[in-house]
Order: structure tokens, then sequence, then C-alpha cells
């Protein structure tokens, strides 16, 4: 593990300060990417009658080891925890109980550094829309400690691999399409290596064509990069398809991660689907329509 791996980094965005990121870390192989270890969070909300605060529990008791070069899917309904889950790993929230870690780096002691190590991309991706792709992948790597030079090239020829056309770089972001911007996002996400990609429903509201062009990038970035992917999904042949392993998570607690086979074997019935392991795990009947196509 590197002594002191902040040293220079909490003084801002000054470049020149800032170790160089792409120097790589003194981080062992066989560390993981991601620890996660008892984390709860419960967020507060009023409650509109009484004017009372009461918590909203988001997440309790979560465990999780995602080895480095895994591509882990996360699974569950809506309001289920997923996005709360990404959002404590990516530093975006406080957990109330628990750690985590990022290739062995607690994200609350060493949050700048974790930032470097994480990149997620969001349905919500953050973006200057006011301003182009390039502008903001240089914003970004200015922010992560990247060499703008190194990066500017690297971004470039990420989305040339993506079938972003090199004109697309220079216009409004908000000019782009909703899988063009996706495209800059997963962009910036690979500008820093070891990378932990936190991909928040990267291809929902995608078409297919594009859906599969990120399915398939995810692949290869996984195969030529030194990435470790966390994909969120409610798509179900996705999380079979490219994923590893998949956990199920239903109100705040995984009910089951395991590779997809292994789930579909034990949980998937007569059909054997995911979308029956995703039912079986969170408890509900497929209606009967539905059982029947499946061979019941
Ligand atoms: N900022 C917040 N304030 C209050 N409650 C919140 C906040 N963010 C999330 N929650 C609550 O936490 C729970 C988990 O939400 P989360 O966004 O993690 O779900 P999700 O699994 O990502 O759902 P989806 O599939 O709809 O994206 C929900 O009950 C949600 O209402
Ligand atoms: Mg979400």
């Amino acid at each position: 593990m590197a002594g002191d791996p902040e040293q220079g980094v909490q003084g801002g965005n000054d470049v020149a300060t800032v170790p160089d990121v792409l120097t790589p870390l003194n981080i062992s192989a066989d560390t993981p990417a991601l620890r996660v270890m008892g984390v709860a969070k419960t967020f507060r909300e009023k409650d509109p009658d009484t004017g009372r605060w009461r918590p909203v529990p988001a997440v309790a008791g979560l465990d999780l080891d995602v080895p480095r070069g895994e591509i882990l899917g996360i699974l569950g309904p809506n309001g289920s925890g997923k996005s709360t889950l990404i959002r404590l790993v990516a530093t975006l929230l406080l957990a109330d109980e628990g750690r985590v870690e990022v290739f062995g780096f607690d994200v609350e002691r060493h949050r700048m550094l974790v930032r470097r190590l994480i990149n997620r991309v969001s349905v919500e991706a953050s973006f200057f829309k006011k301003l182009t792709a390039a502008e903001n992948l240089a914003y970004a790597t200015g922010l992560y400690g990247v060499p703008n030079r190194v990066a500017q090239v690297r971004a470039r020829e990420i989305l040339e691999r993506l079938g972003l056309p090199a004109k697309k770089l220079i216009v409004p972001l908000e000019q782009l399409s909703r899988g063009q911007q996706q495209k800059v996002a997963i962009a910036r996400a690979l500008l820093t290596s070891p990378t932990l990609m936190l991909l928040d429903e990267p291809t929902t509201g995608l078409d297919p064509k594009s859906r599969r062009e990120v399915q398939e990038f995810v692949l290869e970035v996984r195969a030529t990069h030194d990435a470790t992917i966390v994909i969120s999904t409610h798509d179900m042949d996705e999380a079979d398809r490219i994923c590893d392993r998949v956990a199920i998570i239903n109100a705040g607690q995984f009910a089951a991660i395991d590779r997809s086979d292994r789930l579909k074997a034990r949980y998937g019935g007569h059909a054997g689907t995911m979308e029956q392991v995703f039912f079986t795990l969170i408890g509900e009947q497929l209606d009967e329509a539905d059982q029947e196509e499946g061979g019941t």
C-alpha cells in the first residue's frame, strides 16, 4: 500500500502539485477493487402531513467483495438501494455504519485518492451541458489530476473506438443525443488506471444498437484496461450476458450474489431465466401468463 497516497492531492486541482495519476500506485494485485463491509445508510424525509422528519432506510448490512477485473452486476427493483450503494462507493454519500474500501483505501479517509480511482457514469450524468465534450473531458481530467495532453489523446482514442465522430467533440454537449453523451461519460471514466468503474444504469434509455455497443465496450474495457466494473441495470439479459457475477438487491439488502448460471440453477425455476431469479429473490410471483410462457 502506498505510504502517504494523499500527499499533494488535498491542496486542490493544481495539476503541477498532484502526483501523476498514471504512475502506478503500489496496490497489490490481490487487493479487491471494492470491499463493502456492513454498510448502512438511512435518509430522512419530511412527512408532508405531520411536518416531522422520518427515516427512510436505503441500505443496511451490505457486505460485498469485488475482485480486481470482475464485472459485477446489480439488479433490484426501483428504490432497492442500487444508486445509494454506488453513491456511497463514489464518496458522494457518507455511510451511517460500516466501511467501504476501494483498492484497499478507505473511502472516507482517502476521499481524494479514491475519487481518482473510481469513475461513475450515471443516467443523470453530471456534465456541463453548455460545454463541449472536449471541454468537459479537460475539466474532469483536471479534477482527477491526469495530465491534460495525455488525457486528451487517450479520450480521443476511446471515443473513436466508441464510434463518436471527432466533430461531435467540439459542439456543446446538450446538442448530443443521450447515447452520445453516455459515450462521453464512459470515455471520461476510462482516463485513470487502475479504475473501478461504477456504471449506474448506463444502458437505460439507449436504443438496442447503442445498448449493444456499450455492453461490448464494457467487455472490451475489462479485457484491455485494468478495469473493474460495477454495473446496475434493469436489463436481465444484459446482466446475464456481460457480468461475471450478479448481486440481487431487495429493500436495501443483498438477497444473493453469485454467477448467473448458478443463480439460474438455484432460483430460476423451470424456465431457468434471470427474470425468474429476480422474482424469486424479491419474493414475488411472475404472473400466470409469464409462467406459462416460461414452460411451467
Ligand atoms: N437523497 C435522498 N433523500 C431521501 N431518500 C432517498 C434519497 N436518495 C434515495 N432515497 C431513498 O432511498 C431508497 C433507495 O433509493 P435508490 O435511489 O438507491 O434506489 P435504486 O435501487 O437506485 O432505484 P432505481 O432502480 O429506481 O434507480 C429509496 O427508498 C429512496 O426513496
Ligand atoms: Mg437508481
